[in-house]
């Protein structure tokens, strides 16, 4: 049995028995390494039972996979873009058809709701579709040169081999989003998931490569020693490119062994998103979009609302509104039916953000939601709104990444502009108020990549997704997110008579 047949054999029958109710829970869905010490195993953060295993692979394996992802390099760029187009195509079929069991993959790694999990399938093959579409729209254009003589034509040249890092909280779309626009360039690449959640990747990547795309184009590796694997990647002259979503910190790292070789980077890094509701806002409006922007993903997300700022006149109505939408949440495992919460994805997030509440209440925050008993096992944290935060708590400066909502209060909109600027980071900013001019006038004096008004979801395939400042370089999805993969060339040819 060949390792595509057996991984299929094993995702179609194992997975698939997989009830609804906890006790049902398989222990291993995705089994493709063996038990011991080369494997990495996944656990699954609402029980910590192991739901998996993956390769833990060294310097051979990282090397075996970029010799065979450059060596596809050629025949997939030499593809036509309308063959490319179409297999891309067949991998949204392909993926739709295994929606349910990609969500459950999801939801078991990760901890969303299962249909969080879904709408993140959906989500992620949206931008293989996007990017089908996309890799036909022509690559280049003809200019007149203004004094004459010649003519200017541009084209478009993949860039090469791509390194892709992905993070753990979008397990698949964060993936999909890099891969997409690679293939649909005509670049092959390596695909590094985070090692708490790599088994949606492997999953997708066996799916397209049944949907046409060919075995070498995208590779997976997986490690235990991501920043050696990525130095040594880095460092390697055949890969052009590299992608990363994750914290500024690593963003940096990567950046610093990009300048030597001068290759071209996406940085989807940190983000401090400020939300500002201001007092003419729509009161129903702004809770359901703070309560989007905060709690999508269970607040695990870099544009998730960090630090929700109140003008005066709207804040207990607004505050109340919110609380109660947080108490209104279900805590549970993901595939247990009405639950609106997952865990968090490990032990140390539920440190980390019990540190930051902690400061914020000893600086003067007040708890509003209500307390709850926590599930006894898995990493939970209960969703929990702090009003009346102090600016200058560490919970104000630092990506919360959970389901804890910090809201700090103004009365002047000149301040709050300034507290919403006052942050090295720039993904995202949220801004909610009934008056065209100032939602214009705000958003446009916020140094942020994105900016969501009256709306708290601003992740859209047409849209490009990127940050300023040190939340990063390079826009990922719509027309843009092609182009961090191609190289702009330009050949002038003589047209004197
Ligand atoms: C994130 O990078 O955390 C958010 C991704 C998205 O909303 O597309």
């Amino acid at each position: 049995m060949t390792r595509i047949m057996e991984y299929v054999l094993l995702f179609g029958t194992t997975l698939m028995q997989a009830g609804s109710a906890m006790n049902d829970l398989p222990t291993i869905i995705h089994d493709l390494s063996p038990d011991g010490p080369g494997s990495i195993v996944i656990e699954d953060p609402a029980t910590s039972r192991t739901v998996g295993r993956v390769p833990d692979s060294s310097l051979e394996g990282w090397n075996e996979a970029l010799a065979a992802a450059s060596a596809a390099g050629p025949a997939w760029s030499a593809r036509s873009s309308r063959e490319r187009s179409d297999i891309l195509h067949e991998c949204v079929r392909v993926l739709l058809e295994n929606r349910d069991d990609l969500a459950r993959t999801i939801t078991l790694e990760m901890g969303k709701p299962v249909a969080e999990s879904q709408a993140e399938v959906d989500y992620a093959v949206d931008y293989i579709r996007w990017y089908a579409e996309e890799a036909v729209r022509p690559a280049g254009d003809y200019r007149a040169d203004p004094k004459g003589g010649s003519a200017i034509i541009t084209t478009r040249a993949p860039v090469g081999l791509a390194l892709l890092i992905a993070p753990w909280n979008f397990p698949m779309a964060m993936a999909t989003r890099k891969i997409a626009p690679a293939l649909a360039a005509g670049c092959t690449a390596v695909v590094k998931p985070a090692e708490l959640t790599p088994l949606t990747t492997y999953l997708v990547v066996r799916l397209m490569i049944r949907a046409g795309v060919p075995e070498d184009a995208v590779r997976v590796v997986t490690t235990t020693d991501p920043a050696a694997m990525s130095a040594s990647m880095m460092a390697d002259p055949r890969v052009r490119k590299v992608s990363f979503t994750g914290s500024t910190g690593v963003g940096a790292v990567l950046l610093g062994q990009a300048a030597p070789r001068i290759m071209r980077t996406s940085m989807e890094l940190g983000g401090n998103a400020p939300l500002i509701v201001f007092d003419d806002a729509d009161l129903e409006r702004a809770v359901d979009g703070a309560f989007a922007a905060k709690m999508r993903n269970g607040g695990q997300s870099c544009v998730a609302a960090n630090r929700i700022l109140v003008q005066d006149g709207i804040a207990d109505a607004f505050v109340d509104g919110l609380a109660e939408r947080f108490d209104g949440m279900v805590l549970g495992h993901g595939l247990e039916e009405g639950t609106t919460l997952g865990p968090v994805i490990d032990a140390r997030a539920v440190r980390r953000i019990g540190e930051l509440v902690e400061d914020a209440l000893d600086r003067g925050a007040v708890e509003v939601t209500a307390e709850r008993d926590l599930p006894d096992e898995g990493h939970f944290v209960a969703p929990s709104l702090l009003d009346r935060v102090d600016t200058d708590a560490r919970i104000s400066s630092t990506e919360i990444f959970g389901p804890v909502a910090a809201v700090s209060r103004f009365s002047d909109p000149e301040q709050a502009l300034a507290i919403a600027n006052d942050t090295p980071h720039g993904l995202a900013a949220y801004v909610f108020t009934e008056s065209l001019e100032r939602a214009f006038d705000t958003a446009e004096r916020l140094e942020t990549g994105m900016v969501g008004i009256n709306r708290g979801v601003i992740s859209n395939v047409a849209a490009p997704f990127g940050g300023v400042k040190t939340s990063g370089i390079g826009r990922e999805g719509s027309s843009e997110g092609i182009e961090e993969y191609q190289e702009i060339r330009y050949l002038n040819l003589d047209r004197r008579r």
